[in-house]
C-alpha cells in the first residue's frame, strides 16, 4: 500500500483526504504547521488503527519546509500539496520577506517536491497531486510579491497558476522518471476555514472536493496520467499563462533563486 505525504493535514480537505487514505490502508504523512497544531486536529487519526505519522513545518518559513523534508520517509509514494492560505486579510509576509500567499501556496510546495522528488522517483510509479484553484491570475514578472496596489484575491489566484504550472513542469521533466505530476480544482466554496474566513456562503461540500482529490491520488484508473488540470473530476483548461513554456521557465528560475535563501 502506498505512502502518501499531505501538506496541511490538519483540517479541511487535507484531513478528509488523510482520514480517507488511513481508512483505507495506506500510510500517511500528515503533516502540520507545529507539533502542537497536529497533535490537537490529528489526535483521533494519530490514535487510531490507521498508520498516521505526524511530520511539522511552518510553509512560511524556507528553513522549516526543508526540515519538513528532512522528516519524511526514504519510501514516499505521493506527495500531495495541499496546504494552502485564502485571499482574506491584507498583504503579509513570509518569514523569507516573500508575499505571503506565493510563499506559502506554491514556493513551498516548489521547495518540498524539489526536495523530496528523488524519493518519490525511487518510489515509481508514483504521483504528485498540487491542489490549486479554479480561482487563477497570471503572474505579471515585474511585480511577483505584489508591493504595487495589493489585492488578496489576486495574490491567492497568482499562488494558484504558479501551482498550476509547477504541476505540468513536474510533467515534462519526470515522465522518464515514472512520476506524475497533476493539479485540480477540488470544488467550489467547500465550507472549509479558508472559505468561511473570506466571508464567503459554501457552495459544494468537503467530500465532492476530496472525491476529486482522491482520484488523483489513488486512482488505478488513473496511473500514468501526467501534466494536466482538473477541474473536479473533469480535465480542464487552465489559465493561459500555464501553458506558455516561456512564462514557466520564468517562473522556474526565479522560484529556483527565491528558495535558495
Ligand atoms: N475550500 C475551497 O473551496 C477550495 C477551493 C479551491 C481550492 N482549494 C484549495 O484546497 C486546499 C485546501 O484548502 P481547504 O479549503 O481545505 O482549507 P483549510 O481548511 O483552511 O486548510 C488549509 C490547511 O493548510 C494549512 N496551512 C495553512 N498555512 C500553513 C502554514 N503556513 N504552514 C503549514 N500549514 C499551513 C492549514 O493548517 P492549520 O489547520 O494549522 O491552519 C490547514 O491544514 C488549498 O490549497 C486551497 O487553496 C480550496
Amino acid at each position: 500500500m502506498s505512502t502518501v505525504l499531505i501538506t496541511g493535514a490538519t483540517d479541511g480537505l487535507g484531513l478528509a483526504l488523510a482520514t480517507r487514505l488511513a481508512g483505507e490502508g495506506a500510510t500517511v504523512i500528515a503533516h502540520a504547521r507545529s507539533e502542537e497544531r497536529g497533535r490537537e486536529a490529528l489526535a483521533e487519526l494519530l490514535d487510531g488503527p490507521g498508520d498516521v505519522r505526524l511530520v511539522v513545518g511552518d510553509l512560511a518559513s524556507l528553513r522549516d519546509v526543508r526540515a519538513l523534508a528532512d522528516q519524511a520517509p526514504d519510501r514516499l509514494d505521493v506527495l500531495v500539496n495541499n496546504a494552502g492560505i485564502g485571499f482574506a486579510g491584507g498583504r503579509e509576509q513570509s518569514s523569507d520577506g516573500y508575499e505571503l500567499r506565493f510563499a506559502v501556496n506554491y514556493l513551498a510546495g516548489f521547495l518540498l517536491t524539489s526536495l523530496l522528488r528523488d524519493r518519490l522517483a525511487a518510489c515509481a510509479p508514483a504521483r504528485i497531486v498540487n491542489v490549486a484553484s479554479a480561482g487563477q491570475a497570471p503572474i505579471d514578472f515585474d511585480d511577483v510579491m505584489l508591493e504595487d496596489g495589493y489585492d488578496g484575491v489576486r495574490a491567492y489566484c497568482q499562488s494558484k497558476l504558479a501551482q498550476i504550472m509547477h504541476a505540468f513542469d513536474l510533467a515534462d521533466e519526470l515522465s522518464d522518471a515514472g512520476v506524475t505530476a497533476t493539479a485540480l480544482h477540488p470544488a467550489t466554496y467547500m465550507p472549509t476555514k479558508m472559505v468561511t474566513r473570506a466571508g464567503i456562503t459554501p457552495a459544494s461540500t468537503v467530500e465532492q472536493g476530496l472525491e476529486a482529490t482522491w482520484r488523483l491520488v489513488a486512482d488505478p484508473a488513473l496511473e500514468g496520467f501526467t501534466g494536466a488540470y482538473f477541474n473536479g473530476t473533469s480535465e480542464a483548461r487552465a489559465d493561459a499563462q500555464a501553458y506558455d513554456v516561456d512564462a514557466r521557465r520564468r517562473l522556474r528560475e526565479l522560484s529556483e533563486r527565491l528558495v535558495e535563501v
